[in-house]
């Protein structure tokens, strides 16, 4: 979604700042802007654009300099994508401009009591209101006058200010909308993303709620809202640069596809306890009561959205069957909303890839409300919905760049499968069945590697298939939800449309569908239910379905009865999904760049989903 970088210092800061919003391209927006202020000649410069930065770039002047400014990229929400409504904004005056990510919820009462002042508004968005709030109460200290009208604000923000009348200095502010401030020599930054100032810094400072910051060339001084001074600690960004280029790879859902062997190693790395039959995750033996509520528990909650809402149904499975706990999961949006029953014994799981996502967080708070325990499964460390829990799990799969989640999803079952596993053995789960598990856990980097080198047989398919209007995606048990995350793939990024259903579920309403041109993909692999899954192919092939399986190695049935076969190692039950699922990334990603899409960026979507 929306972005925001800030420099201050000596130096030009133009191309910084537009390669700081080029690393948050990927996130979704539609416009861009960039304010530039050159200190000898106390000039300053306001550029936006429609469209891509690329366009922004056009726009600005090859002779623009400065060495102090505030950048944008804005996702739509308050009015739609065009020039006035861009970012900066600026105060009625001419003195304040600023860039902000999240929504002023009560905007409209605060339009008015400005308009009763005399303020006049020229675009749609609450990020103006905010603007001119600002001037509303600015009496020569900037600071002051951010901190009195973010007390008058409800709802979310992360912003970046700058004030012609104090040039010296920039604010940032967070609630709900992560910001951080880069540490730099003689300069410092500020940026919604790390990946933003990693070229610059790998030292940051990572905002929390309720927090503003003074930020000069030489200094950053850290207060809560209420004017009470902060210590904060320097951290340091963990990943390289390398980890947000594309190495050579023509887009980065297919680098993070082919990543998957280091991410899943990444995710299991010290936490197999082969010789114990067993698993172990600091981050949830540090919190022993904590953990013990979930050992304990006998109601589990698992909120999630999109593709981490596939990986929370593989968790219900893995949970019920070898933790013996029950478990609902749900749409982090929908639990939220209704009114879901919380008992002392009640443990909620929150999976997100971003740590971001608004629907989750606001489950989360709910969540808490009703004096759950919530735990977290999350990729981006430092984000808001790791803060918000009380205790979880890093999944150390790196930073995840493609809008279409995959290198998340794998990692999302790992974790689930490791804390299924400890729990279980905590109870019940004997060391031979414990052992069994682990040992394949090791082995299963190179099942995924040796799928991977099979992705010419995939590209051949996708190819056959990209002009297909509609695909159903069938499986059952463990790999039902994959049959969802397959279908949520290719929908993503080829705007093809398609439906993932349980297989035996289809004779039940989807079969009508079924004809000589409907792709149907079949996760067939020979597990406990195969039999059943082979009647269900059947089922199609009488109706001249076409069908594509996703079979077991060895397994000659499956290619008398299907069209096309892409043929993957077996492991056990539980962790068949990691396996299963990269053939249907792969068609996705090849089906979506045979049709000529931008992979990494799909029209309308976002990475990290930040309104409700
Ligand atoms: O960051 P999160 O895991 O919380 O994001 C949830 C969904 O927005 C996300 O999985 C989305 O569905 C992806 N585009 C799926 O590829």
């Amino acid at each position: 979604m929306c972005g925001i970088v800030g420099y201050i210092g000596n130096k030009d800061c133009v191309r910084f700042l537009v390669d700081g919003l080029k690393r948050v391209e990927y996130r979704g927006y539609d416009s861009a802007g960039i304010l530039i202020y050159r200190k000898n000649t106390a000039e300053h410069f306001l550029v936006k654009n429609v469209g891509k930065i690329i366009e922004l770039e056009k726009s600005i002047s090859s002779n623009l300099s400065g060495n102090i400014g505030i950048a944008h990229t804005r996702w739509a929400t308050h009015g739609e994508p065009n020039h006035k409504n861009s970012h900066p904004h600026v105060s009625n005056d001419g003195n304040i401009f600023l860039v902000h990510n999240g929504i002023i919820e009560n905007y409209t009462s605060l339009k008015k009591k400005l308009e009763k002042t005399g303020f006049t508004f020229y675009s749609e968005t609450d990020t103006e209101i905010l603007v001119n709030l600002i001037q509303h109460y600015y009496k020569g200290d900037i600071e002051k006058a951010v901190k009195e009208a973010l007390l008058d604000v409800k709802g979310t923000y992360g912003i970046g200010v700058f004030c012609l009348n104090e040039p010296d200095k920039l604010i940032a502010a967070r609630l709900g909308s992560p910001l951080l401030i880069g540490i730099g020599k003689n300069e410092n930054y500020f940026a919604s993303d790390p990946s933003s100032v990693l070229k610059k810094t790998s030292e940051v400072v990572y905002m929390q709620d309720r927090e503003i910051a003074v930020i000069t060339k030489d200094s950053v001084v850290h207060k809560t809202l209420d004017d009470e001074l902060l210590e904060k600690s320097i951290e340091k960004i963990s990943f390289e640069l390398t980890d947000i280029e594309k190495s050579g790879y023509d887009h980065f859902m297919l680098k993070e596809i082919f990543e998957q062997p280091k991410t899943i190693t990444d995710s299991m790395r010290g936490r197999l306890l082969l010789e114990e039959g067993t698993t172990k995750l600091g981050g949830l033996n540090e919190h022993p009561e904590i953990y013990n509520s979930l050992i304990n528990a006998d109601k589990i909650y698992i909120v999630a959205c999109g593709t981490s809402w596939h990986s929370a149904l593989i968790g219900e499975y893995m949970l019920e069957e070898y933790a013996k706990i029950p478990v609902e999961v749900e749409y982090a949006s929908e639990f939220r909303y209704r009114d879901p029953i919380i008992t002392p014994k009640t443990v909620v799981i929150a999976i997100s890839q971003s740590g971001e996502t608004a629907d989750t967080l606001a489950a989360i708070k709910e969540a808490k409300r009703k004096g759950a325990v919530v735990l977290g499964i999350c990729n981006v460390v430092g984000s808001s919905i790791s803060k918000e829990t009380d205790a979880g799990v890093y999944l150390h799969a790196g930073p995840e760049i493609g809008v279409a989640s995959t290198k998340a999803f794998t990692s999302q079952v790992i974790v689930l499968a490791l804390i299924t596993i400890d729990i279980a053995r905590r109870k019940h789960l004997s060391f031979r069945q414990g052992y069994k598990i682990v040992k394949e856990l090791k082995i299963l980097p190179a099942l995924v590697e040796s799928i991977l080198e099979n992705s010419a047989v995939i590209k051949e398919i996708a190819k056959k298939f990209s002009s297909a209007k509609n695909f159903l995606y069938l499986g059952r048990g463990y790999n039902f939800p994959v049959a969802l995350e397959g279908a949520l793939k290719l929908k993503e990024i080829s705007y093809i449309h398609a439906e993932g259903y349980p297989a035996a579920e289809m004779k039940h309403g989807p079969i009508a569908l079924i004809d000589e041109n409907m792709p149907v993909i079949f996760i067939a692999i020979k597990d406990t239910i195969y039999d059943k899954v082979i009647t269900n192919i059947k089922e199609v092939k009488a109706r001249n379905g076409v069908v594509i399986s996703i079979a077991s190695y060895g397994d000659e049935e499956i290619d008398l009865i299907s069209d096309y076969v892409i043929k993957i190692p077996d492991t056990t039950n539980l962790l068949s999904p990691i396996l299963t699922v990269i053939p249907l990334q792969l068609l996705a990603y090849y089906i979506a760049v045979e049709k000529g899409y931008n992979v990494d960026m799909p029209r309308n979507l976002a990475k990290s989903v930040t309104v409700e």
